[in-house]
């Protein structure tokens, strides 16, 4: 996340990614692509997606059972040629995770130290059923899906990224949030010595991390707790153990390494809209017509994008998915509501 930028041409830092890389791994992905008609949330559509360029990783056994049993649900939306999967290297090697520093490549140097199992959330607030439980006892219930989803970061990248996850809604629903929860509240863990960005004097957040939706949207079938992503457990800097993912916001909501879960009856303050209130709001809808205070939301850099390449395309409503979403905002002022 940007803050203070002192002219809009520091948004390109552009990745130096040789062309002849980029065109092969375009090449090596092009198999996903054409794949994208239409969100197919009932449907059964397994990406054409080659993972065996994707270093393996270690999951807990029930964790890789789950992952072999996922069902191949939805893809992203939109165009064959442009919604290609962005390659493992750069959606692992390209981060934003604060609690690891605040450069772009800190989480993939160093989030190895942080301690993913064993894992457990809290649920509480405004539920009948809640307690602190294990990582696996959240997973269990549940049938893990494979959704591509386009992430779009306030800064104005994006990626596409294929995760795996369960349905928040599972997970609330078990819960049995009473007729006060209104918001779902989330966390990130908070530990010095296993997060050095959170050791650092300099740093803007005031830990934990926080996260918050709306009831509605919480529920909505898009919103997805990732465990996983390209067929293997999450990478560390992308938050694993377990992390939201919001796809018609900004990248921001999709809280990493969460610890807490809490049904609340009064609308959270999250993190950035706490340090800039002007700048970064509640919902984070992502919307080409309302600008960032300092730069245009209208065009994205898609990555992986280079020198030669720049790879800019129109941002989207919604971020593509305003077909499933929209009416949940029918009537709110997006402008005032950013
Ligand atoms: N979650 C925590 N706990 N800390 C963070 O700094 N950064 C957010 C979000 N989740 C962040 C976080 C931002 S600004 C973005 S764009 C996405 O994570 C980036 O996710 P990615 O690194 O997996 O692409």
């Amino acid at each position: 996340m940007m803050i203070k930028i002192a002219k809009p041409s520091d948004l390109h830092d552009f990745d130096v990614t040789p062309e002849s890389v980029y065109l092969s791994r375009r090449r090596f992905m092009g198999g996903v692509a054409g794949l994208g008609a239409g969100l197919a949330l009932s449907g059964n559509v397994r990406a054409n997606a080659d993972y065996s360029d994707v270093p393996e990783g270690s999951p807990p056994g029930w964790l890789k059972e789950k992952i072999s049993a996922t069902q191949w649900k939805a893809v992203t939306p939109g165009d064959p040629e442009k919604d290609t999967l962005t390659p493992f290297d750069d959606a692992s090697g390209y981060n934003n995770f604060y609690e690891f520093g605040s450069g772009k490549t800190d989480p993939a140097r160093r989030a190895g130290s942080l301690k993913t199992e064993p894992w457990s959330v809290v649920v509480d607030g405004e539920v009948n059923k809640g307690g602190r439980f294990s990582l696996e006892d959240i997973a269990k219930p549940s049938q893990f899906e494979e959704r591509i989803y386009r992430l779009r970061c306030v800064e104005a990248w994006s990626m596409v990224i294929p995760w795996l996850g369960i349905p928040l809604a599972e997970v609330i629903k078990r819960a049995e949030p009473t007729s006060k929860a209104n918001y779902v509240r989330f966390e990130t863990l908070v530990d010095p010595e296993q997060m050095p960005g959170q050791r650092s004097s300099f740093s803007l957040i005031d830990w934990p991390y926080v996260e918050g939706l709306r009831m509605d949207e919480a529920m909505h079938p898009l919103t997805l707790l990732a465990m996983g992503m390209y067929g293997r457990e999450l990478p560390n800097q992308n938050g694993a153990p377990l992390r939201l993912v919001v796809p018609w916001k900004y990248g921001f909501k999709s809280i990493k390494s969460i610890v807490r879960i809490s049904l609340v009856e009064e609308q959270p303050v999250n993190s950035w809209q706490l340090i800039a209130p002007d700048e970064y709001g509640f919902y984070a809808n992502v919307n080409p017509e309302v600008d960032h205070p300092r730069w245009s939301q209208a065009t994205e850099r898609r990555l992986p994008n280079s020198l030669f390449r720049t790879n800019t395309m129109d941002t989207l409503m919604f971020n593509g998915y305003a077909d499933d979403v929209a009416e949940l905002y029918a009537g709110l002022d997006l402008r005032k509501h950013y």
